[in-house]
C-alpha cells in the first residue's frame, strides 16, 4: 500500500500560476519526461540554472518503472535539490497521458500536483464524461487537469492511434466548458517519438496547423493549450548516435522555428521526451564506444546527465522562452 501524500506538503505547485504567467508573457513552460534519477537531476539542474519553472512529467509506464511508491519522494528530492542549488523554482509533478480514472486518482493521492486524462481516442461524449470525473476529484485536492481533444499519430502511452485526426476547434468550447479542465492538449500535426514525418533528404517537414491553433484560441481566449510530441529530434544527437554504432537514419522532428512560434501563442506547455532520450543515448554511446572496458555506470550516466543539462538549458533559453521567468 502507498501512503497518501498531498503535493503542497512536498513543496510542489500545480500548473495554474505557471500557465497564467506563460499566457501573459508569451512563453511555454517546459514539461520534461523522466524515468530515472539522472534525468531528474539534469532537468532540475538545467531549469535552476536558467531560472525556469518546470513540469516534471511521468507517464504511467514511467511511474511503474521508477516505482509508484518511490516517485513522489524523487519529487521531494528535486525540490530540495533546487533549493540547495540556490534558486528555488516552481516545480509541478504531472501524470502524462493518464489512461484511466483510477490511475489519475492514485496519482492525485500520491503527491502529483497535476494529471492528464487522455480520453482523446474516445468518442466526444465519453471523453467529456471521463475527463469531468477526473476534474471533479482532482479539483477537490487543488490538482490541475489536462485533457485532450484530437488524436496524434503514432503510439501514445497505452493509447494507440494509427492515424492522427486534428482537433476540431468547434468542439473545444463545449469540452472545456463541460469538463472544467485547466488546460487542453490539441492535435495540430505533431506526433510522439523520433520519427515524426517521412521526408526525403533535404525536404522540410510539413508545417504545423497553426490555423487550427488560432481557431482554438479564438474559441477559448486566454485558455492554456498544450503541445505534445514537440521534440525537434535534434540532428546533432541523431548523428552522434549513428556515429557511435546506433542506427536512427530517418529520425526527424518539429523544426525549432515552429516550436518558437507555438511558445509565443496560446501554447503554455510544451512536452519533450524524445530529445532528452536522444541526448542521453548519444552521450552513452560515445563513452562506451571510446572506452569499451568501462563498466562504472557513473562514467556513462554522468556524461549523459551533463548532455541533458545542456539540452534543457538550450530549450529553455532558445526555444520555449522559459528562462529567467522565475
Ligand atoms: O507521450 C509519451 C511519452 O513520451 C512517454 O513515453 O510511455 O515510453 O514513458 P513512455
Ligand atoms: P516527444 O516524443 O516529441 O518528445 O513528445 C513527448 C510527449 O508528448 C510526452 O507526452
Ligand atoms: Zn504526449
Amino acid at each position: 500500500m502507498i501512503h497518501k501524500l498531498y503535493y503542497p506538503d512536498l513543496g510542489l505547485v500545480n500548473t495554474t500560476e505557471m500557465f497564467q504567467q506563460a499566457m501573459d508573457e508569451g512563453f511555454a513552460v517546459p514539461a520534461y519526461n523522466f524515468n530515472n534519477m539522472e534525468q531528474l537531476q539534469a532537468i532540475i539542474a538545467g531549469c535552476v540554472d536558467t531560472k525556469s519553472p518546470v513540469i516534471l512529467q511521468v507517464s504511467g509506464s514511467a511511474r511503474q518503472y521508477a516505482h509508484p511508491a518511490l516517485l513522489p519522494h524523487l519529487a521531494v528530492g528535486a525540490v530540495a535539490m533546487a533549493e540547495a542549488l540556490g534558486h528555488p523554482i516552481p516545480i509541478a509533478l504531472h501524470l502524462d497521458h493518464g489512461s484511466s480514472f483510477e490511475l489519475c486518482r492514485d496519482c492525485i493521492e500520491s503527491g502529483f500536483s497535476s494529471v492528464m486524462i487522455d480520453g482523446s481516442h474516445l468518442p466526444f461524449k465519453e471523453n467529456t464524461d471521463l475527463t469531468r470525473r477526473v476534474v471533479d476529484i482532482a479539483h477537490d485536492f487543488d490538482v490541475t487537469v489536462e485533457g485532450e481533444l484530437g488524436v496524434l499519430a503514432g503510439i501514445e502511452d497505452e493509447v494507440a492511434a494509427e492515424q492522427s485526426h486534428y482537433t476540431r476547434p468547434e468542439e473545444v468550447e463545449e469540452f472545456v466548458g463541460q469538463t472544467g479542465v485547466d488546460s487542453l492538449a490539441i492535435s495540430i500535426g505533431t506526433s510522439h517519438g523520433a520519427y515524426k514525418f517521412k521526408v526525403k533528404p533535404g525536404e522540410e517537414p510539413p508545417p504545423l496547423r497553426f490555423d487550427i491553433l488560432e481557431a482554438v484560441a479564438r474559441r477559448v481566449p486566454g485558455f492554456p493549450i498544450v503541445l505534445h510530441g514537440a521534440s525537434s529530434v535534434m540532428p546533432e544527437y541523431v548523428s552522434q548516435i549513428n556515429q557511435y554504432g546506433g542506427r536512427m537514419d530517418d529520425a526527424v522532428g518539429i523544426p525549432e522555428s515552429q516550436l518558437r512560434q507555438a511558445a509565443q501563442s496560446a501554447v503554455c506547455k510544451i512536452n519533450i521526451d524524445s530529445d532528452g532520450r536522444l541526448a542521453m543515448t548519444a552521450a552513452i554511446r560515445k563513452v562506451l564506444a571510446q572506452n569499451p572496458g568501462e563498466f562504472d555506470p557513473r562514467k556513462y550516466l554522468g556524461p549523459a546527465r551533463d548532455a541533458l543539462v545542456e539540452m534543457v538549458k538550450y530549450k529553455n533559453e532558445k526555444v520555449l522562452g522559459s528562462a529567467n521567468r522565475s
